[in-house]
């Protein structure tokens, strides 16, 4: 399989409504000999009668349920998998490649967080599929055929309160590269909403590969995109301006899911939604028209959501340097539960792990991804939410190859890269969702958001921070904040910060 297996992928900032830095408290000593939870048991596999495993009645349930929510007619895998013929035709490439867990697609390592929606194959379904095709791949009797699966082809949570559309069609060339691209929708509301699911439907499934949808009540997005000829306005790695929320992202495969109980995003009235888009041209012409579904909650939240960032910016990959690794780190101050986690960095990284070492000692790990892809990223939810306790450091490390080894290397020879927002750039990015543990802490969570917005990893000093936060809103380039820009950066921060 190339390293173009791209289908999804969540890249960009800001995948959640708010975020927050928990203010950085003395690391506890972590133990680094704590081992991750173990896996859950999975049997392996044990041969049954020759000849007795048939597609309708072992196969035909597998395809169904793991591989048929992307292939199908319209959705984005190359091919159809709903029949016997569709599976006998490629038996021995579908046997290769779920014994090697290529597919079904999914990045986070099982045993390092238990996610909401996992795709994975249990070593029993995976040695029923392998001899099944060693045994000739019979297609067994009709009556164990079980129903096809029905799939909602429209909105899947039902009719939404509001429906945004992209203003016009946005038309992909026939070839070339992946095309990365930020579409406004105004957002007519009269008064400020809580939203409490949100639904993204690509119109052309083959073609959009994912989906970040941002929020801009500053107007800035607006800006770029008139300055742009063609629909929308051009961005690879964050949608090319400091969004004001998020709501979230898509992936095909990916089921749209209502947030926790007693949580709310927020959309000011006057904002714009903000659709970064991620195409990859089929070999023929594609035109593109999204909707976005919109749910509000019908109360006002009673739990607190934000996100805990950590990020580096020092980042300086020396050319042909083979596995750079950085740290990031922070420590809650606050009891929390974290609901979800959002890794990001761009092509040249390889191995993402967080772990939280705890204050007694323990260490529970929120994710492992040990073959980075940019365009599999993916907002991980978790089942259960992760207890976070007052004192625990949050630490996530990325490892990157700069070598001529890594197919995905956008440079040849390899080049020397640092931080930056450009394909060619690196990010070492990630956010857990989190909700504080008891209520009453959070005007401290809140409080640690808008410090958040512009922190670096730890040892970044103020200085650095306020460097940062002038070149976002340096909208003109002089290097300086004029009046206006300065209002916009004052509006951001309290905003942010969780004031009205
Ligand atoms: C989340 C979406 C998704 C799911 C679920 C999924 N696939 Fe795929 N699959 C894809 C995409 C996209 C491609 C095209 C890959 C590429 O561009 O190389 C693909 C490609 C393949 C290929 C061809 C690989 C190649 O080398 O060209 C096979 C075989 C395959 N899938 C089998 C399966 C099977 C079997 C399952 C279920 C056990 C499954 N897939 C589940 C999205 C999916």
């Amino acid at each position: 399989m190339n390293a173009r297996l791209v289908v999804a992928g969540l890249c960009g900032c800001v995948l959640f409504a708010c975020a927050a830095r928990a203010e950085d408290a003395a690391a506890p000593e972590a133990d680094k000999t704590a081992k991750p939870a173990a896996l859950p048991a999975d049997p392996p596999y044990l041969a049954k009668p020759k000849g007795s495993v048939t597609y309708t009645k072992h196969i035909a349930p597998i395809l169904f349920n793991n591989c048929m929510s992307c292939h199908r007619n319209g959705e984005i895998a190359p091919f159809p998998l709903g029949s016997y013929r569709d599976a006998q035709k490629r038996d021995v490439q579908i046997a290769m490649i779920v014994k090697d867990r290529l597919m079904p697609p999914w990045k986070a390592e099982p045993g390092y967080g238990e996610f909401h929606d996992a795709r994975r194959l249990t070593n029993e379904q995976i040695g029923l599929i392998q001899q099944w095709v060693d045994d000739g791949s019979p297609e067994g009797d009709a009556k164990d055929l079980p129903e096809a699966p029905k799939f909602t082809e429209g909105w899947q949570l039902g009719p939404p309160d509001l429906v945004l559309k992209m203003p016009e069609a946005y038309t992909v060339a026939a070839e070339g590269r992946d095309v990365y691209r930020c579409f406004v929708i105004p957002i007519p509301i009269d008064e400020d909403k809580y939203v409490s699911a949100v639904e993204y439907r690509p119109g052309n499934r083959k073609v959009v590969h994912h989906a970040l949808l941002f929020l801009d009540s500053l107007g800035t997005a607006r800006k770029k995109d008139e300055a742009d000829p063609l629909p929308g306005f051009a961005s690879f790695g964050g949608p090319g301006f400091l969004p004001t929320g998020g709501l979230g992202g898509w992936a095909p495969g990916a089921l749209p899911r209502p947030l926790p109980e007693g949580t709310a995003k927020a959309i000011k009235k006057g904002s714009d939604l903000v659709l970064q888009l991620h195409f990859h041209p089929t070999g023929k012409e594609e035109s593109e028209l999204s909707q976005v579904g919109i749910y509000y909650s019908k109360k006002p939240p009673t739990r607190t959501l934000a996100a805990l960032t950590m990020r580096g910016r020092k980042i300086d990959i020396p050319a042909g340097e083979k596995a750079y690794t950085i740290k990031e780190s922070t420590t809650t101050t606050i009891d929390m539960e974290a609901i979800g986690i959002a890794p990001h960095a761009h092509l040249l990284a390889k191995d993402i792990k967080c772990n939280a070492y705890l204050p007694d000692g323990s260490v529970t790990p929120l994710i492992w991804i040990k073959d980075w892809d940019f365009n599999w990223q993916g907002q991980y939810m978790y089942e259960k939410p992760v207890k976070l306790p007052k004192g625990t450091k949050v630490e996530v490390e990325f490892t990157y190859d700069n070598s001529t080894g890594n197919p995905r290397n956008p440079s040849n020879p390899p080049k020397r890269v640092t931080w930056g927002e450009q394909t060619t750039d690196e990010m070492a990015l990630c956010w857990v969702q989190v909700m504080p543990e008891h209520e009453t802490d959070a005007l401290a969570l809140k409080a640690a958001a808008g410090r958040s917005i512009f922190g670096g990893g730890e040892g970044t000093n103020l200085r650095d921070l306020i460097k940062e936060a002038v070149k976002k809103f340096d909208e003109d380039g002089d290097g300086k904040l004029n009046d206006e820009e300065r209002a916009k950066l004052r509006e951001f921060y309290n905003k942010t910060r969780g004031q009205k």
